[in-house]
């Protein structure tokens, strides 16, 4: 098994396709790969997905302003989801012959998608 929590998203979109491939040569054919990422909505772009986030501020009652604001700062430059559809897409366009959403986060920012064959 091959398990990436919350660190694929910091690639570009072909870099994300590339490690994905390289995940389904390493496993062979046999196992799985699941990935827990963050997950646009359909039709939403990144810059809404990180709005989102910000409307999120009272759940995150125990942390200060600044240590949000320092969250908030490191996804406007690091973060980069995609849509569910993408993330089945690129396991799919891998070599993977199944692919499905396991889990979304009750905060509904990201999910957890399963490949295997
Ligand atoms: C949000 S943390 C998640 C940590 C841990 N996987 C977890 O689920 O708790 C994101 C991690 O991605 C790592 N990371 C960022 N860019 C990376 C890259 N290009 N290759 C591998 N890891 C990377 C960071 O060092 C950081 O540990």
């Amino acid at each position: 098994m091959i398990w990436i929590g919350m660190s694929l998203h910091h690639l570009a979109t072909e870099g994300k396709a590339r490690l994905v491939r390289h995940a389904r040569r390493a496993l062979g054919g046999v196992g799985l790969f699941v990935i827990w990422e963050p997950t646009l909505f359909e039709g939403e772009d990144r810059a809404a997905w990180l709005a989102r986030f910000s409307l999120q501020r009272d759940r995150w009652s125990t942390l200060s302003d600044e240590e949000f604001a320092s969250m908030k700062r490191h996804m406007l430059v690091a973060d980069f989801p995609e849509t569910a559809d993408t993330w089945l897409h690129m396991g799919r366009d891998a070599g993977f012959r199944r692919a499905e959403e396991i889990f979304m986060m009750p905060n509904r920012m990201g999910r957890v998608f399963r490949y295997w064959n």
